[in-house]
């Protein structure tokens, strides 16, 4: 790593606001790897902080899930959507906790992202679609740390976007020397997130660089070229990134499984509104 950039990740692992995982999250954690708690214990122990419960549980019910009866409890929560995803909610809602209105479209990428995500990873083999789910979600994570912390830089790059006709990752490169897939993977590193969601995280741009979650990796790949090919949310540019080849053979979608994917990415994001943000 260039001097440069181990310095950007100690300065991005030492910012000041930057939420840190929840003490919450460390607590569950450790009550689900003992085995000794239920479900309920685990619902009890986050229904303990009021704010984070109202925000699961309204994430539980936005259209993003699509459950057709009300998710009453966090108990319900839990069962329905599985801890991780949980876990992905409360993370998630301390990451866009950083974010103003005015990244209401990076939001509607990012949920689009993890509803696309899932239904890719429902056609391929991949057994959990609750961690693409959650790895769409994420996937952006350095996006945000950019437009919540780094506002002057993020100035220069919007900059280049608008002015120069540049992708929101050529412009961060020209600005900072590295884009926001190093970021995210900065600060899920000192999250000590899973390594399968770093990958994704890290390599959603260039999916051949996945060594841990390369299949995953692919599938937010493509989830994320679709979601902005149907200019679905704001990813930061007018630009599709390119496709990998190498990631789609991966994914060794047939024409129908694909077709089952449009569907769902057009009867989910095209036609409704399932982009509601959590507030
Ligand atoms: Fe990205
Ligand atoms: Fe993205």
């Amino acid at each position: 790593m260039s001097d440069q950039r181990a310095e950007a990740r100690k300065k991005i692992q030492l910012l000041k606001n930057l939420p840190t995982l929840p003490g919450m999250i460390e607590q569950i954690s450790r009550a689900v790897d003992s085995k000794r708690f239920t479900v309920a214990d685990i619902g009890n122990l986050i229904s303990r902080d009021q704010v984070l419960s109202a925000k699961v549980l309204k994430l539980a019910n936005s259209a993003f899930f699509g459950f057709s009866r009300k998710v009453g409890s966090l108990t319900q929560a839990l069962m329905l959507l599985g801890f991780d995803v949980v876990k992905g909610l409360i993370l998630t809602s301390s990451v866009f906790d950083m974010m103003k209105d005015r990244d209401q479209g990076l939001w509607e990428h990012s949920m689009g992202v993890a509803t696309a995500s899932s239904l890719i990873a429902q056609q391929v083999d991949l057994p959990d679609a609750e961690e693409a789910s959650l790895a769409g979600l994420l996937h952006d994570l350095g996006k945000v740390v950019l437009r919540a912390q780094m506002t002057e830089d993020m100035q220069s790059i919007v900059e280049l976007v608008e002015v120069e006709g540049m992708s929101i990752r050529q412009a961060e490169h020209e600005v900072l020397g590295f884009d926001h897939s190093h970021i995210g993977m900065w600060l899920a590193e000192s999250w000590k997130l899973p390594e399968e969601l770093m990958d994704p995280i890290r390599w959603h741009h260039q999916p051949e660089g996945a060594r841990k979650a390369p299949l995953l990796t692919a599938v937010v790949h493509l989830a994320d070229i679709m979601v902005r090919g149907y200019g679905h949310g704001d990813g930061g540019d007018p630009w599709v990134p390119e496709l990998d080849r190498g990631a789609l053979r991966l994914l060794n979608l047939t024409p129908q499984k694909l077709e089952r994917v449009v569907d769902g990415i057009c009867e989910k994001l095209v036609n409704s509104g399932a982009d509601m943000p959590p507030h």
